[in-house]
């Protein structure tokens, strides 16, 4: 594993970017910081991390003709892989909450934020950023949240922590992202509140009651709504 280590930078999923753009990579190069000065979150939001608590980190995953429309596929491999190297830790009652926050109860553990680099219809690379929290034990205003050594009682080493997971990202990436089923049985499986009542709030700001069931092939979140119809929902939507 090519790994470039970072006192600080804005966002490692910015530098990798830039890196990429402006040279050739080798796959699977991890870019991890001690401090994110400006870490991303998914739609826009941003991700706060206590330095060299945690592990902040980017991947890059060269694609092997992965169209758009199969995107999700993504998705459930990472999260999956990074499932499968908490499951080994014994990290209790994990979940993956859609599309790919990893819960540990009703307690947010690592979110993922990939940024794919298209050629037409094509995915040629993706930058895998991955936030696990690790060894921080204060979360300031920040409500559901939690970290492995809150969950386990002990300091993780950060670096093996990496390469388990890095590892686990091959394979998801390169063998089993081959295997749609399997991916969509195992992630549907393993849904935060699958098949639970609960509550979700539009784009318009209303709350409304439902069930969820599953996910669309194109990674739609499927909630039975109390008329019995089930309906699709992507990120923006609820
Ligand atoms: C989320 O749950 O909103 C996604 C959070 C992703 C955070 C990681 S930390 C490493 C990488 N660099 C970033 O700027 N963001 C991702």
């Amino acid at each position: 594993m090519q790994l470039i280590k970072l006192n600080a930078t804005d966002s490692t999923n910015a530098y990798l970017k830039e890196l990429l753009l402006t040279g050739s990579l080798e796959d699977f190069t991890v870019v991890m910081a001690h401090e994110q000065l400006k870490g991303r979150g998914q739609m826009g939001t941003s991700w706060i991390s206590d330095p060299g608590k945690n592990l902040t980190f980017s991947v890059l995953s060269k694609s092997e003709g992965l169209g758009v429309a199969s995107q999700f596929l993504l998705n459930m491999a990472v999260s999956l892989a990074i499932y499968d190297t908490l499951l080994k830790l014994q990290v209790p009652d994990l979940k993956i909450k859609w599309p790919n926050d990893i819960m540990s109860g009703h307690s947010k553990i690592c979110g993922i934020l990939i940024e794919n680099i298209l050629s037409g219809q094509q995915i040629q690379a993706s930058i895998i950023g991955i936030g696990l929290n690790v060894n921080q034990l204060v979360f300031s205003n920040l409500p559901n949240v939690s970290s492995l050594k809150l969950l386990l009682g002990r300091t993780l080493p950060l670096e093996e922590l990496l390469q388990n997971i890095v590892d686990n990202l091959k394979v998801f990436l390169k063998e089993k992202i081959n295997d749609e089923n399997y991916l969509f049985s195992r992630y549907e499986e393993l849904l935060f509140r699958k098949d639970k009542p609960s509550t979700f709030k539009n784009k318009e700001g209303e709350m409304f009651m439902g069930f969820i069931k599953g996910v669309s092939r194109g990674g739609k979140l499927l909630i039975l709504l109390e008329d019995d119809i089930v309906q699709e929902f992507d990120l923006k939507e609820v």
